[in-house]
């Protein structure tokens, strides 16, 4: 394939058209310069790849898949090489159904346990979210596949995700919500990034050529295509300046007369339209080569089944109760037969196969308490008790039901359902060894957590999660998860609770996320970032630091194999510029017979040591290298001198350096170098293609129509039912109703016209004949 002489023979409206998609999955086919589609599928733990009719949301089918355990289990393994094959194996599954790309992995941060999809995201810290991200864009490529690194970038939230600007100071956007990125471009090369819906300080992410060419492309040398979320596409015209090639989904051809109008009167190069057009046939020709390759599905099924197992957290083992040495136990919950296995939304796989806890340990004798949303009543209650308590063991499983947690939308609030609340509390009166089995992609609260002796959390883990749970329980297998977030006692201290889930939220804690913000601010937390038992133990010892290189020998001291995740913390003592107490800078997971020992080394870069100043700096002074078993679990330590440079005193007299109390207003907008304005809602006269028909039908009989009517289609689709606790009826009814109006014309693939969508929003700004007649307009 000619790339250049292909470009030089398209007409100019053909270039312009060939950057937007033909339909949901696919690229257009210009058979006349002898260009083919190709097609993009969903991800990014197992391939949505749907034949029949489309969405964005998981409704509809998809061909069956292996549907690994999601991005919180998978990224609890800490174990680079397995989330390589867990890619390999997608790319495989994705290769035998010609698709050239996966829509995957996502890297964001994990900013506040509420967010609707932390399941998707890997971790709340950016390093650990950036490696586990490059070695899955790796495992995928290796086969010839491609992926997109999503969703690119401060995407931390559901509420207003498709309009809501997030507003950060530029340290945290480098140290923290940018740095996966970074990371997973440079040592994965993905073929693509999706840029996400959200503005950043104003601007949307497709608009932004500072992130999508300055940073991403000229900074870290991102070389491939740039393609819009779904629906992202903002302006076209700034998008093509931008760097943002490819408009999808495809169908509604939004923006491009104007495109062309805007080259055609040279506000707009051309060349930047030739670019676009060449990053596409690149990949084009890229997924050619994508050799079709034989899928053993079964061997995937054990694939996803080690993951789940070396992805579980066991977070308590009071007195060792697991593993069970007996059968003399009962499993109670209805989550053991309906396992909580993946997430609702874009991500949604349609399994292989499935095996609940129950159907993986058949003889053991199971309470079916509680509904699909947790609800337990006190006769159920009843039964649980009377059959725990003659029982060695009671082992329940709850969790986070599916009405819970969702793309598209925020959790409430990091309570687990009243009922199962009940339900623990009652068991362990009668039975003292009592244990908790949790499922759910997100950080629970969990007032019962001194009541049980043990602990285990699961995450969301896939199809063969139920048959992962039973090796565990069993003692068939030892887990080695880590948590990669950490588990605050309670929603109240949680540090960005005030400006989450706003309608454009301000990141007032800045760097402090996760463990940078409970360590520095001594504040206990149930379980700590990095934290996860063993059937064994691990002992550390003989740390040597020479130079950048960092070695210590773990043995496992325990009786059983099993596995440790060695942790390497950075402890900055510089003064100036403000800093966490420790950011991980290496991880290793080390799989070691019982007695055996074996040494580990770590190399530190610059990058280990470097703050965001106006670039990245190493502020001159001492650092502490710390090695242990979770940020609250330091076992050795070593001091060093690091030499760098003299980096000010930032914001000076602020929350930031102390961290007590909450940060104001005044100190973020210091921390920001400017005054923000307060944000607020739209109203008349305001209106823009920006706003959805949720924030203008107060002012619009149209847009209160169209309110109306979309709920009442939504409905019929789901049993007639308005039913809020339904995930599926929450999920489509803020994406349709709460989407800006261009992105109504983009995901409705032209469905709706640009046209009618203009007019209407000139009707909801009060002018009404004006709107009549942008309607009109062809
Ligand atoms: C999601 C993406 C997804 C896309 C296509 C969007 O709503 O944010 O993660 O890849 O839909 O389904």
């Amino acid at each position: 394939m000619n790339i250049k002489e292909i470009i030089s023979k398209m007409t100019l409206e053909d270039k312009i058209s060939l950057c937007t998609g033909a339909d949901f999955w696919r690229t257009k086919d210009m058979e006349q310069y002898g260009i083919s589609s190709i097609k993009v599928s969903d991800g990014p733990h197992g391939l949505r790849c749907q034949t029949g009719e489309a969405d964005m949301i998981g409704i509809n089918q998809s061909i069956p898949a292996t549907c690994f355990p999601t991005a919180v289990t998978a990224g609890a393994t800490w174990n680079r090489d397995l989330y390589y094959r867990e890619g390999e194996a997608i790319g495989r599954e994705a290769a035998a159904l010609g698709v050239s790309v996966v829509l995957g992995p996502g890297c964001n941060i994990k900013r506040n346990p509420l967010g609707g999809r932390n399941f998707e995201y890997i971790s709340e810290d950016p390093y650990v979210a950036g490696k586990m991200a490059a070695s899955f864009i790796n495992g995928v490529q290796s086969v010839g596949v491609g992926t997109s690194l999503k969703h690119f970038a401060v995407n931390s939230q559901e509420y207003k995700r498709m309009n809501g600007d997030s507003r950060l100071d530029e340290r945290a956007y480098r140290e923290i919500y940018l740095a996966p990125f970074e990371i997973a471009v440079k040592e994965g090369r993905p073929t693509t990034v999706m840029c996400s819906y959200n503005k950043i300080n104003g601007t949307h992410a497709s608009d932004s050529k500072e992130l999508l060419t300055d940073i991403l492309r000229d900074e870290w040398g991102f070389d491939g295509l740039v393609m819009t979320d779904w629906g992202a596409l903002n302006d076209r015209m700034a998008a093509f300046e931008a760097g943002c090639d490819l408009n999808m989904p495809g169908g509604s051809d939004y923006m491009n007369k104007a495109a062309l109008e805007a080259v055609k009167n040279g506000q707009l190069d051309e060349k930047l339209i030739d670019t676009a057009v060449e990053r596409i046939l690149r990949l084009i020709e890229h997924s050619a080569k994508i050799e079709k390759c034989k899928v053993d599905f079964d061997s995937h099924h054990s694939l996803a089944k080690k993951i789940a197992t070396e992805g579980a957290v066991l977070l308590k083992n009071d007195d060792n109760i697991l593993p069970l040495s007996d059968s003399d136990f009962v499993l109670i919950g209805s989550m053991a037969k309906n396992i909580r296995y993946q997430g609702s939304g874009s991500s949604h796989i349609t399994p292989t196969k499935l095996s609940s806890i129950c159907d993986s340990m058949p003889s053991i004798p199971f309470c079916d308490v509680g509904n699909e949303v947790g609800e337990v009543s006190a006769e159920e209650i009843g039964q649980a008790v009377s059959l725990a308590k003659d029982k060695k063991t009671a082992v329940l499983v709850i969790g986070l039901p599916d009405s819970y947690e969702s793309e598209a939308f925020d959790r409430e609030h990091m309570r687990m359902p009243d009922g199962y609340i009940a339900l623990v509390n009652a068991v362990s009166e009668v039975n003292l060894n009592t244990v908790v089995v949790l499922l759910g992609g997100s950080v629970m609260e969990l007032p019962f957590a001194d009541k049980v002796k043990t602990i285990l959390y699961m995450g969301l883990p896939g199809q063969a999660g139920g048959e992962a749970v039973a090796d565990i329980l069993l003692g068939r297998a030892n887990p080695s998860g880590k948590l990669t977030e950490s588990w605050p006692v309670s929603y109240d201290d949680v540090i960005s609770r005030d400006n989450f889930s706003v309608r454009d939220p301000e990141y007032r804690e800045g760097i402090y996320v996760g463990y940078r913000y409970y360590d520095k601010a001594g504040k206990a937390v149930r379980y700590p970032f990095g934290h996860g038992l063993s059937y064994t133990q691990f002992e550390y010892s003989d740390l040597r630091v020479e130079g950048r290189e960092v070695t210590v020998t773990v043995k496992n001291t325990g009786a059983r194999d099993g596995a440790e995740v060695v942790q390497l913390y950075v402890a900055p003592k510089t003064s100036g510029i403000f800093r966490p107490e420790r950011e991980i800078c290496g991880f290793e997971k080390l799989a070691l017979v019982a007695g055996e020992s074996r040494e580990v080394s770590f190399v530190l870069d610059d990058r280990s040591f470097a703050v965001w100043s106006n670039g990245w700096k190493i502020p001159e002074g001492d650092y502490v290298i710390e090695l242990g078993s979770s940020s609250r679990d330091i076992r050795l330590c070593e001091s060093i001198f690091v030499s760098g440079e003299e980096v000010k005193s930032d914001c000076p007299d602020t929350w930031y350096h102390t961290l007590r109390g909450t940060p104001t207003r005044e100190e973020w907008e210091k921390l920001m170098g400017h005054s923000v304005p307060v944000s607020r809602e739209p109203k008349r006269g305001e209106f823009t293609m920006d706003n959805s028909c949720l924030e203008m039908k107060k002012y619009s009989l149209m847009m209160k129509i169209q309110y109306l009517v979309t709920k009442s289609i939504i409905s019929k689709g789901i049993d007639g039912k308005k039913d809020m606790s339904n995930p599926t009826y929450k999920m489509m009814i803020t994406s349709a109703v709460d989407c800006p109006m261009r992105s109504a014309v983009i995901n409705s693939g032209g469905m709706m016209s640009e046209s009618l969508a203009r007019g209407m929003v000139l009707m909801a700004n009060g002018k009404f004949f004006k709107g009549i007649a942008a309607m009109m307009k062809k």
